[in-house]
């Protein structure tokens, strides 16, 4: 696997590619890598000529007060994740490789209003931080296709209308969240979580699964299942930031006219904090919704 950490070796290995015709996958991460991270670069694989890894815990995406500097960084073994995994390139910048004027003179991309709903509401300026790194990330590498995680469902909704709305040639594909045995999505900060901890996190994806069960069921009353919902989460020892139900095709809040839905929840477990989400579709089956972006070749 080749390892790139400036952008001029890796747009030489692009075009050199591009010149030979191959097409461009691209899995954005922030390391530290699991079976989720995995996932994504099987299907970059199956789907792309040449599997393109990158690793940037990026900065303009914490808070003043997150988790930015204890956030684990475990590049050896990573890249050995990566090579086991058949990726064909991994791209490893500096802070100043990417931010070369510094963070508060970077331009920055902003998607207006769903960037401060849910998770953006508790992470001021967080979701500025991800769209405006991977729109660098998508123009260096010049990908076909870029692959996300649907864990991340919030950001994988906004990532497609920054791509609408700045019309970028790039095809984005969403992929299923994997999970613990217990249900636990798999996610970087699930190390930081200690044994007694991860009981109590298990019940957010049995949370996710009760209500749920409740809309397929038949209940419409959202207010009432959302304080449900944030009940039973507290119940199980966690602390929620929110939990929503919302309408998987527009992210606002959904309405009786609703027919995709998702269920957002964030919850703090100590002092970790742990998103979920579960889609659900009113009369039929709650699998995965298709990708918003339509399948599509563009370069
Ligand atoms: P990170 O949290 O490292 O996640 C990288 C990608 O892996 C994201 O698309 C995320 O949705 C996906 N992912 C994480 N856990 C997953 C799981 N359990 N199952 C399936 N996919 C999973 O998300 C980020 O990094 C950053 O915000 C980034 C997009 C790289 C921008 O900095």
């Amino acid at each position: 696997m080749l390892r790139f950490n400036t952008q001029s070796l890796l747009r030489t290995s692009i075009a050199t590619m591009k010149a030979a015709g191959k097409s461009i996958g691209l899995v954005p991460t922030m390391g530290n890598l699991h079976a989720g991270h995995l996932s994504l670069v099987s299907a970059a694989k199956a789907q792309a000529d040449y599997v393109l890894t990158t690793i940037f815990v990026n900065p303009m995406q914490f808070g003043p007060n997150e988790d930015f500097s204890r956030y684990p960084r475990t590049l050896a073994a990573d890249i050995d994740l990566l090579t086991q995994a058949g990726c064909d390139a991994v791209f490893t910048p500096s802070i100043e490789e990417l931010y070369p004027q510094g963070l508060d003179r970077q331009t920055r991309i902003s998607v207006p209003q769903l960037s401060t709903l849910y998770c953006g509401k508790f992470r001021p300026g967080h979701f500025d931080g991800v769209c405006t790194i991977v729109c660098k990330l998508f123009n260096m590498t010049m990908a076909d296709t870029a692959f996300f995680g649907l864990k991340d469902f919030q950001q994988f909704f906004l990532i497609n209308r920054m791509v609408a709305d700045l019309q970028l040639p790039i095809r984005l594909v969403g992929l299923p969240t994997v999970r613990e045995a217990s249900g636990l999505a798999m996610s970087s900060r699930n190390g930081f979580l200690s044994p007694e901890q991860l009981k109590p996190a298990s019940g957010i994806h049995a949370t996710l699964q009760h209500i749920g069960g409740c809309l397929r069921a038949g209940e419409r009353d959202f207010p009432a299942l959302e304080r449900q919902a944030l009940e039973s989460l507290q119940a199980a020892g966690l602390r929620p930031d929110y939990f929503h139900i919302v309408d998987a095709t527009t992210l606002l809040p959904a309405s009786a006219d609703s027919r995709k839905l998702v269920l957002l929840v964030a919850a703090h477990a100590g002092n970790t904090r742990l998103i979920d989400n579960l889609q659900v579709q009113l009369h039929g089956s709650d699998l995965p919704l298709q990708p918003v972006c339509p399948p599509r070749r563009l370069l």
